[in-house]
Protein backbone atom coordinates (compact mmCIF):
# COMPACT_ATOMS: atom_id res chain seq x y z
CA UNK A 1 0.00 0.00 0.00
CA UNK A 2 1.15 3.35 -0.95
CA UNK A 3 2.24 5.98 2.54
CA UNK A 4 0.45 9.15 2.04
CA UNK A 5 1.12 12.01 4.32
CA UNK A 6 -1.12 15.37 4.51
CA UNK A 7 0.09 18.63 5.44
CA UNK A 8 -0.60 21.87 5.10
CA UNK A 9 -0.18 23.97 2.44
CA UNK A 10 2.56 26.73 2.60
CA UNK A 11 2.77 29.60 0.23
CA UNK A 12 6.22 28.23 -1.60
CA UNK A 13 4.16 25.09 -2.75
CA UNK A 14 2.28 27.55 -5.11
CA UNK A 15 3.92 26.99 -8.34
CA UNK A 16 4.59 23.24 -7.78
CA UNK A 17 0.83 23.02 -7.14
CA UNK A 18 -0.47 25.06 -9.96
CA UNK A 19 1.53 22.14 -12.72
CA UNK A 20 0.33 19.28 -10.53
CA UNK A 21 -3.29 21.54 -11.43
CA UNK A 22 -2.24 21.84 -15.60
CA UNK A 23 -1.07 18.03 -15.61
CA UNK A 24 -4.04 16.51 -13.76
CA UNK A 25 -6.14 18.70 -15.60
CA UNK A 26 -4.71 17.97 -19.44
CA UNK A 27 -3.81 14.19 -18.82
CA UNK A 28 -6.63 13.02 -16.16
CA UNK A 29 -9.91 14.64 -17.32
CA UNK A 30 -9.02 14.21 -20.98
CA UNK A 31 -12.03 10.92 -21.44
CA UNK A 32 -14.23 13.48 -20.43
CA UNK A 33 -13.23 16.84 -21.88
CA UNK A 34 -11.94 18.16 -25.06
CA UNK A 35 -8.84 19.87 -25.79
CA UNK A 36 -10.32 22.92 -25.76
CA UNK A 37 -12.18 23.17 -22.35
CA UNK A 38 -9.16 21.39 -20.64
CA UNK A 39 -7.09 24.49 -21.80
CA UNK A 40 -9.65 26.71 -20.78
CA UNK A 41 -9.63 24.78 -17.44
CA UNK A 42 -5.76 24.85 -16.56
CA UNK A 43 -6.11 28.58 -17.35
CA UNK A 44 -7.28 28.73 -13.82
CA UNK A 45 -3.46 28.80 -12.90
CA UNK A 46 -2.93 30.67 -15.36
CA UNK A 47 -2.21 33.70 -13.33
CA UNK A 48 -0.10 32.55 -10.48
CA UNK A 49 -0.86 35.38 -7.96
CA UNK A 50 -4.53 34.65 -8.36
CA UNK A 51 -3.82 31.03 -7.84
CA UNK A 52 -1.74 31.18 -4.60
CA UNK A 53 -4.49 33.68 -3.55
CA UNK A 54 -7.34 30.89 -3.84
CA UNK A 55 -4.55 28.10 -1.89
CA UNK A 56 -4.12 30.65 0.56
CA UNK A 57 -7.98 31.66 1.28
CA UNK A 58 -8.90 28.00 1.53
CA UNK A 59 -7.87 25.27 3.82
CA UNK A 60 -5.71 23.80 1.59
CA UNK A 61 -4.14 20.34 2.46
CA UNK A 62 -1.08 18.83 0.11
CA UNK A 63 -0.59 14.89 0.22
CA UNK A 64 3.17 13.71 -0.44
CA UNK A 65 4.13 10.28 -1.79
CA UNK A 66 7.80 9.05 -1.30
CA UNK A 67 8.92 13.12 -0.56
CA UNK A 68 7.20 14.39 -3.41
CA UNK A 69 3.38 16.27 -3.68
CA UNK A 70 1.33 14.44 -5.13
CA UNK A 71 -1.84 15.88 -4.47
CA UNK A 72 -3.86 19.13 -3.24
CA UNK A 73 -7.64 19.72 -1.97
CA UNK A 74 -9.21 22.72 -0.29
CA UNK A 75 -11.80 23.01 2.10
CA UNK A 76 -13.51 26.77 1.29
CA UNK A 77 -15.83 27.98 4.06
CA UNK A 78 -16.90 25.38 6.35
CA UNK A 79 -18.30 23.10 3.93
CA UNK A 80 -16.96 23.30 0.48
CA UNK A 81 -14.72 21.08 -1.47
CA UNK A 82 -13.16 23.49 -4.04
CA UNK A 83 -10.17 22.02 -5.84
CA UNK A 84 -9.38 18.02 -5.20
CA UNK A 85 -6.52 17.38 -8.09
CA UNK A 86 -3.82 14.58 -8.20
CA UNK A 87 -0.62 14.17 -10.34
CA UNK A 88 -1.20 11.79 -13.17
CA UNK A 89 1.70 9.32 -12.10
CA UNK A 90 0.35 9.14 -8.38
CA UNK A 91 -3.73 8.42 -9.56
CA UNK A 92 -5.66 5.70 -8.34
CA UNK A 93 -3.22 5.13 -4.97
CA UNK A 94 -6.22 6.55 -2.43
CA UNK A 95 -4.70 9.99 -2.95
CA UNK A 96 -7.85 12.06 -3.31
CA UNK A 97 -9.75 9.45 -0.73
CA UNK A 98 -6.77 10.82 1.60
CA UNK A 99 -7.21 14.31 0.77
CA UNK A 100 -11.06 13.85 0.90
CA UNK A 101 -11.48 11.80 4.06
CA UNK A 102 -9.27 14.26 6.20
CA UNK A 103 -11.14 18.11 4.53
CA UNK A 104 -14.68 15.67 5.02
CA UNK A 105 -13.28 15.44 9.24
CA UNK A 106 -12.24 19.09 8.86
CA UNK A 107 -15.78 19.82 7.90
CA UNK A 108 -17.20 18.08 10.80
CA UNK A 109 -15.11 19.90 13.20
CA UNK A 110 -16.10 23.26 11.98
CA UNK A 111 -19.36 22.46 12.55
CA UNK A 112 -20.45 21.27 8.65
CA UNK A 113 -23.57 19.18 8.70
CA UNK A 114 -22.96 18.05 5.34
CA UNK A 115 -20.04 18.72 3.17
CA UNK A 116 -20.56 19.38 -1.01
CA UNK A 117 -18.38 19.57 -4.13
CA UNK A 118 -18.95 20.61 -7.91
CA UNK A 119 -17.32 17.67 -9.50
CA UNK A 120 -15.93 17.00 -12.68
CA UNK A 121 -17.30 14.10 -14.81
CA UNK A 122 -13.70 12.62 -14.24
CA UNK A 123 -14.45 13.33 -10.45
CA UNK A 124 -17.84 11.83 -10.37
CA UNK A 125 -17.56 8.12 -9.56
CA UNK A 126 -15.07 9.04 -7.16
CA UNK A 127 -17.21 11.39 -5.27
CA UNK A 128 -20.55 8.78 -5.45
CA UNK A 129 -18.16 6.33 -3.97
CA UNK A 130 -17.50 8.06 -1.02
CA UNK A 131 -21.47 8.52 -0.20
CA UNK A 132 -21.81 11.88 -2.40
CA UNK A 133 -25.51 12.54 -3.47
CA UNK A 134 -25.97 14.50 -7.23
CA UNK A 135 -28.28 17.66 -6.36
CA UNK A 136 -27.96 19.15 -9.49
CA UNK A 137 -25.85 19.45 -13.21
CA UNK A 138 -24.34 22.63 -14.47
CA UNK A 139 -22.83 23.98 -17.61
CA UNK A 140 -19.97 26.47 -16.39
CA UNK A 141 -18.73 29.28 -18.97
CA UNK A 142 -14.71 29.13 -18.66
CA UNK A 143 -12.45 31.16 -20.61
CA UNK A 144 -14.89 30.89 -23.74
CA UNK A 145 -15.99 26.75 -23.36
CA UNK A 146 -18.66 24.97 -21.26
CA UNK A 147 -17.92 22.73 -18.59
CA UNK A 148 -19.88 20.39 -17.05
CA UNK A 149 -20.16 19.43 -13.44
CA UNK A 150 -22.26 18.17 -10.61
CA UNK A 151 -23.41 19.90 -7.40
CA UNK A 152 -23.13 16.67 -5.48
CA UNK A 153 -23.64 16.47 -1.73
CA UNK A 154 -22.44 14.17 1.47
CA UNK A 155 -24.23 14.30 4.93
CA UNK A 156 -21.70 14.18 7.38
CA UNK A 157 -24.07 14.11 10.20
CA UNK A 158 -25.19 10.19 11.97
CA UNK A 159 -23.26 7.54 13.75
CA UNK A 160 -19.58 6.76 13.00
CA UNK A 161 -18.69 10.41 11.65
CA UNK A 162 -15.22 11.29 12.76
CA UNK A 163 -15.16 14.92 14.13
CA UNK A 164 -11.36 15.13 15.51
CA UNK A 165 -9.07 15.94 12.42
CA UNK A 166 -5.59 15.61 13.87
CA UNK A 167 -4.64 18.77 15.78
CA UNK A 168 -1.63 19.94 12.61
CA UNK A 169 -4.04 20.08 10.57
CA UNK A 170 -7.08 22.56 12.60
C1 LIG B 1 -10.76 12.51 -9.58
C2 LIG B 1 -9.38 12.41 -8.95
C3 LIG B 1 -9.20 13.52 -7.91
C4 LIG B 1 -9.26 11.04 -8.26
O1 LIG B 1 -7.98 10.94 -7.63
P1 LIG B 1 -7.27 9.55 -7.24
O2 LIG B 1 -6.22 9.85 -6.23
O3 LIG B 1 -6.90 8.84 -8.47
O4 LIG B 1 -8.49 8.78 -6.53
P2 LIG B 1 -8.36 7.53 -5.53
O5 LIG B 1 -7.15 6.72 -5.87
O6 LIG B 1 -8.47 8.01 -4.12
O7 LIG B 1 -9.67 6.72 -5.95
C5 LIG B 1 -10.56 6.12 -5.02
C6 LIG B 1 -11.70 5.47 -5.78
O8 LIG B 1 -12.46 6.47 -6.50
C7 LIG B 1 -12.88 5.91 -7.76
N1 LIG B 1 -12.22 6.63 -8.86
C8 LIG B 1 -11.13 7.46 -8.80
N2 LIG B 1 -10.84 7.95 -10.01
C9 LIG B 1 -11.75 7.42 -10.87
C10 LIG B 1 -11.97 7.55 -12.26
N3 LIG B 1 -11.19 8.32 -13.04
N4 LIG B 1 -12.98 6.85 -12.82
C11 LIG B 1 -13.77 6.06 -12.06
N5 LIG B 1 -13.62 5.90 -10.73
C12 LIG B 1 -12.62 6.57 -10.14
C13 LIG B 1 -12.46 4.45 -7.75
O9 LIG B 1 -13.51 3.71 -7.15
C14 LIG B 1 -11.25 4.48 -6.83
O10 LIG B 1 -10.99 3.24 -6.21
P3 LIG B 1 -10.10 2.13 -7.02
O11 LIG B 1 -8.89 2.83 -7.57
O12 LIG B 1 -9.79 1.14 -5.94
O13 LIG B 1 -10.99 1.63 -8.10
C15 LIG B 1 -8.26 12.50 -10.04
O14 LIG B 1 -8.60 11.63 -11.11
C16 LIG B 1 -8.05 13.89 -10.63
O15 LIG B 1 -7.26 14.68 -10.10
N6 LIG B 1 -8.73 14.18 -11.77
C17 LIG B 1 -8.52 15.40 -12.57
C18 LIG B 1 -8.96 16.65 -11.87
C19 LIG B 1 -10.38 16.60 -11.37
O16 LIG B 1 -11.31 16.22 -12.07
N7 LIG B 1 -10.53 17.03 -10.11
C20 LIG B 1 -11.78 17.10 -9.45
C21 LIG B 1 -12.32 18.49 -9.53
S1 LIG B 1 -13.95 18.52 -8.79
Amino acid sequence: MTAIALRPYLPADADALADLFRASVEELASDDYSEAQRLAWSDAAADGEVFAKRLGESLTLVAMVEGEIAGFASLKGKDSLDMLYVLPEAARMGVATALAEALERLAGARGAPEVKADASETAAPFFEGRGYIAMSRNTILMGGEWLANTTMVKKLSGPGVPHNPPKALQ
